[in-house]
């Protein structure tokens, strides 16, 4: 079992998966969220759908964000890169007004990801896109001011853990091949983190902080992260700044929403879920390909079809979709991504109504046909599978009508006190192929 438990783990690391083991850890105690916070989360919930963004050094490699571990590069060499990132043409405007017509509500995007480096004007250290960088452009900024400008929420990412710098110790379980042979203080790192955090949340306005990292100090018994400080920083500037944190546990006291990384809640075909699902608003993050930083190789895009299923069935979870894009290194977003981005757009067009602005999980708990969604009284039935033209549904509450969302032709149902079933005068190969949405309106 033991060398079973190791070869996942190996495996998992390789494809820049993070692997979790329970953590000791502080966080903000006693936390009481305020009024702000509390709408803010309310206000996530409706922007329901999210585009993740993975854009760092390691995007000119086109390996992958991992590829500075998996490939034990020396951090001194890494660094040299920094010297060849000119994205020409980046363009905020561009990206953000693309992630709005997909239909997404809020774009999260990597301010420093495990390599170090950071894609900011940080006052913290000169390893950064201004200084390190010919483009000399706060891309940060410029995200952020196009997401204030277009109506888009804007989240950031920010990496725990550091393979670049020597303070970042207790080295954790990777990044152990990257070269630091000197060793710092981790309260000098920890200054760093908290200094960094109070930039990104005051002068970048982030509405949200998605942590990652956290499992790598898994290896260092009674680590002490200190989240209880950090947290309690962030919400001093700004109380209603959600905070999130990628460990793959249960949520730590002081965290605004939970997320999941590759699974819908409930589900863990990746390994890394099976945490209790939380009180909180919930997340969940996929890549549109494989890997969350740009990589060449990785053409493997899931179809349109696959990931507005993918949406819903978050939806119907009462979770958003955080969907990943990897920009490439020239600052455009892969064709294949805007394509997608184009194709869900469409969708929600017509049907984002039923997975956002309000929506939440259905009183229909998920199905193997599919989920439902629910505003008020109005139930969405969104049919992913079909199995037959009769569908009979566990809900007693009194209905009123049932109509096709399309075509607004109604369909004949019965009620008895077991439940509804609904009859399709339909072939079930004739549904929509991608999501065949019922209204069902309750009295
Ligand atoms: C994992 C990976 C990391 C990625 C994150 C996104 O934690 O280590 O590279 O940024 O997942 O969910």
């Amino acid at each position: 079992m033991k060398s079973l438990l190791t070869t996942t783990r190996v495996a998992a690391l390789a494809l820049g998966l993070a692997v979790s083991s329970p953590l000791i850890s502080h966080a903000q105690k006693n936390y009481k969220p305020t009024k702000e916070n509390l709408a803010a989360r309310e206000k996530f919930r409706d922007r329901g759908f999210g585009i993740f963004l993975h854009w760092g050094l390691y995007s000119i490699f086109g390996q992958g964000e991992w590829y500075m571990t998996n490939a034990n590069l020396n951090r001194d060499e890494y660094s040299k890169v920094a010297g060849a990132f000119y994205p020409a043409q980046f363009d905020a405007a561009k990206w953000v007004a693309a992630i709005k017509a997909s239909g997404a509500g809020y774009l999260t995007i990597t301010s420093r990801h495990h390599e170090g480096f950071s894609m900011w004007d940080t006052k913290q250290s000169d390893y950064n896109i201004i200084k390190s960088t010919p483009f000399k452009r706060d891309i940060l900024a410029e995200l952020r001011d196009e997401c204030h400008k277009q109506g888009l929420g804007f989240h950031i990412y920010y990496s725990l853990l550091d393979w670049h710098r020597d303070d970042y110790y207790p080295i954790g379980r990777t990044g152990q091949g990257t070269g630091r042979t000197k060793h710092g203080q981790w309260k000098t790192y920890d200054a760093f983190m908290n200094a960094q955090l109070a930039e990104l949340v005051r002068d970048y306005n982030a509405e949200a902080i998605w942590f990652d990292g956290e499992w790598d100090q898994d290896i260092n018994p009674g680590f002490q992260w200190n989240f209880d400080k950090m947290y309690a920083g962030i919400h001093k500037i700004n109380p209603a700044c959600l905070i999130g944190n990628n460990h793959h546990g249960e949520v730590h006291p002081g965290e605004d929403f939970q997320m999941f990384e590759r699974d819908v809640p409930g589900a863990n075909t990746a390994g890394l879920s099976g945490q209790a699902i939380s009180k909180l608003p919930i997340e969940t993050c996929q890549t549109m390909n494989g890997m969350w930083g740009y990589k060449i190789i990785d053409q493997t895009y899931k179809s349109d079809t696959t990931l507005i299923r993918l949406l819903v069935q978050t939806a119907g979870r009462n979770a958003n979709l955080l969907l990943n894009i990897g920009p490439e290194a020239t600052g455009a977003l892969p064709a294949t991504a805007i394509d997608r981005l184009e194709k869900i757009g469409k969708w929600m067009k017509t049907y984002g109504k039923t997975v956002k602005d309000g929506v939440r999980e259905g009183i229909i708990p998920p199905q193997e046909w599919g989920v439902s969604t629910q505003k008020g009284k109005t139930v969405y039935l969104h049919i992913l599978d079909w199995k037959s033209r009769m569908l009979s549904l566990p809900l007693t509450e009194k209905v009123k009508s049932v109509v096709a969302y399309d075509t607004r032709r109604p369909i004949p149902f019965q009620q008895t006190k077991l439940g509804l079933t609904l009859s399709f005068d339909k072939a079930p190969s004739e549904a929509n192929a991608i999501d065949y949405i019922v209204e069902v309106t309750l009295h």
